[in-house]
């Protein structure tokens, strides 16, 4: 039997369907680090890991000679070092497309979330502050007719597409010089030009992976050029954004308010989202249902099973 290190607690039912196929060995790289990590796991052949474990260069050169997979339990790789992977070459695999309409119906929430104030709305009454129905009182805005930019023509992205336009919202995208068929065809705009693009965009919403060019990508310069109280979504991942810029231009309204499900340095969020009250803020439960992640699980073991037969 294949020997494989599980580093995060994974679904009951996922766990066990690994341990059915391979020998498991529980050890957590987050809380050991990596010195301690490296001495436990012995001579595995596989990694599964998940985001957050920091699957860097450091540690991908320490791995012993027997480690020929590192499998992810996610689509995002980026807290996987794949040229150091490549470079020992170790075998890198990930669980897409099944968790696409999950994290879509999330980005949806967060958009219908941060137009409506569902923050501010859900603590008046977690606060015991809600007097009764009031004419003017948590003032949301209107999701039916606002413009919704996605930035990444992927898969999730041309999914929150599909849902936008069922309440009602122009949508338009940007994939640099690229056009997306499958965008084209469900009558997403196609628009090149980057500050057009922005321009258009009361709701921005941000579906591509963090990569050298893309960390930092909403900052303030940014933020001018979107339409006055535009709103910010992002189910992508935290370092797409920076925090002071964002926090800065929702204090002063520039930016109507964000819809975030991913944070930089996760779980240690900036408190500064906990109390914004134009802050509808999740913590990181795009692909959270039980439905997805058990497909994520059966996805990670078809990578580990092919990964590791010709082994
Ligand atoms: C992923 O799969 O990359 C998600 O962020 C985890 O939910």
């Amino acid at each position: 039997m294949k020997h494989v290190i599980v580093t995060q607690d994974l679904p009951a039912d996922v766990l066990q369907a690994t341990a059915a196929r391979f020998q498991v060995s529980q050890i957590s790289l987050k809380a050991l680090g990596p010195e301690a990590f490296l001495k436990q796991i012995g001579e595995p052949d596989a990694l599964i890991v998940s985001p957050g474990d920091p699957v860097n260069a450091a540690l991908i050169a320490e791995l012993p000679e027997s480690v020929r997979v590192i499998s992810s339990y996610s689509v995002g790789l980026d807290h996987v070092d794949l040229a150091a992977a490549e470079a020992r070459g170790i075998t890198v695999t990930n669980t897409p497309d099944v968790l696409t309409d999950a994290t879509a119906d999330v980005a949806l929430l967060l958009i219908l979330g941060a137009l409506r104030g569902a923050a501010e709305a859900f603590r008046m009454i977690s606060e015991d502050r809600w007097t009764g129905w009031q004419p003017a009182q948590v003032f949301g805005r209107d999701v039916t007719g606002k413009r919704l930019g996605i930035y990444g023509a992927g898969r999730i992205g041309l999914a929150t597409v599909k849902r936008a336009q069922a309440f009602g919202m122009p949508v338009h995208y940007w994939s640099g010089r690229s056009r997306s068929a499958d965008f084209d065809a469900i009558g997403a705009e196609p628009v090149s030009d980057m500050d057009a693009f922005l321009s258009r965009c009361d709701v921005l919403s941000l579906h591509c992976p963090s990569t050298p060019t893309t960390r930092g990508l909403v900052n303030a310069a940014l933020i001018e050029k979107l339409p006055p109280r535009a709103v910010l979504i992002n189910t992508g991942r935290g370092d797409l954004v920076v925090d002071g810029d964002v926090i800065a231009a929702l204090k002063s309204c520039r930016l109507g308010a964000v819809g975030l499900d991913v944070f930089n340095g996760e779980p240690d969020i900036d408190p500064r989202y906990r109390t914004l009250s134009n802050a509808f803020v999740l913590p990181h439960i795009g692909s959270a249902t039980e439905e997805t992640r058990l497909a994520m699980g059966k996805v990670l073991l078809a990578n580990l099973h092919d990964a590791l037969s010709g082994t």
